[in-house]
């Protein structure tokens, strides 16, 4: 995938990303919004096994958004399967330098259409800790619709929390 947005791109991740990626991931305040697989610290072991695991992915379901010439967060998708294989999940992360600029908006807007598109779906959707009001903001601007709340659906460092469901459908 290459969505060439100006000064922005997201992209397939390269071999040459890792020290971009080990500077911005190793960074609590984005692994405390995401999933555990994202680990902290983020170490160097870390980044090169996921490199090598989303470079051997067919078709590739995680991205790189490029700023500035480097790699400088991810967005990645999970297909659903059986009854729900036509939705696809999506998840995001941006470096914190760059917070508060649009960049995630930008990029999240247009790689969902891009998956809907390609991954021939007809949903994309995204699950946002309660108390993440900015990622909740980023899926509004980009046009997601807030379906629900999935109360106590998640554990994060011992603390059960609420997600809010956001989809967008075409
Ligand atoms: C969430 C995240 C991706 C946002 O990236 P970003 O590039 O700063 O997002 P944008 O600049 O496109 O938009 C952020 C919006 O949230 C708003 N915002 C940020 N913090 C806020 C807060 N505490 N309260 C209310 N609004 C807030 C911004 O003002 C902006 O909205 P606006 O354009 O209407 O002013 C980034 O903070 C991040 O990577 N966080 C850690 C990982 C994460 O949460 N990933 C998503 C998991 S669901």
């Amino acid at each position: 995938m290459l969505l060439d947005l100006g000064d922005l791109r997201v992209r397939n991740w390269h071999r040459d990303d890792l020290d971009a990626l080990l500077r911005f991931a190793n960074n609590s305040k984005i692994a405390d919004n995401l999933r555990d697989q994202f680990p902290h610290p983020y170490t160097r072991r870390d980044g090169i096994e996921y490199l090598n695991y989303v470079r051997s992915m067919d078709p590739a379901m995680a991205f790189a958004i490029e700023y500035g010439g480097e790699a400088v967060g991810g967005i990645g998708f999970k297909l659903g399967v059986d009854i729900a294989r036509l939705s696809v999940e999506m998840g995001y992360w941006l470096a914190e330098p760059l917070w508060g600029r649009g960049l995630t908006t930008r990029a999240v807007t247009a790689a969902s259409d891009w998956a809907i598109d390609s991954y021939k779906v007809v949903r994309v959707f995204a699950t946002v800790f309660s108390h993440n009001v900015a990622s909740m903001r980023v899926l509004e601007k980009a046009g997601f619709v807030r379906e629900g709340v999935l109360r106590r659906s998640a554990v994060k460092k011992g603390v059960i929390l609420d997600q809010v469901l956001y989809a967008k459908v075409r």
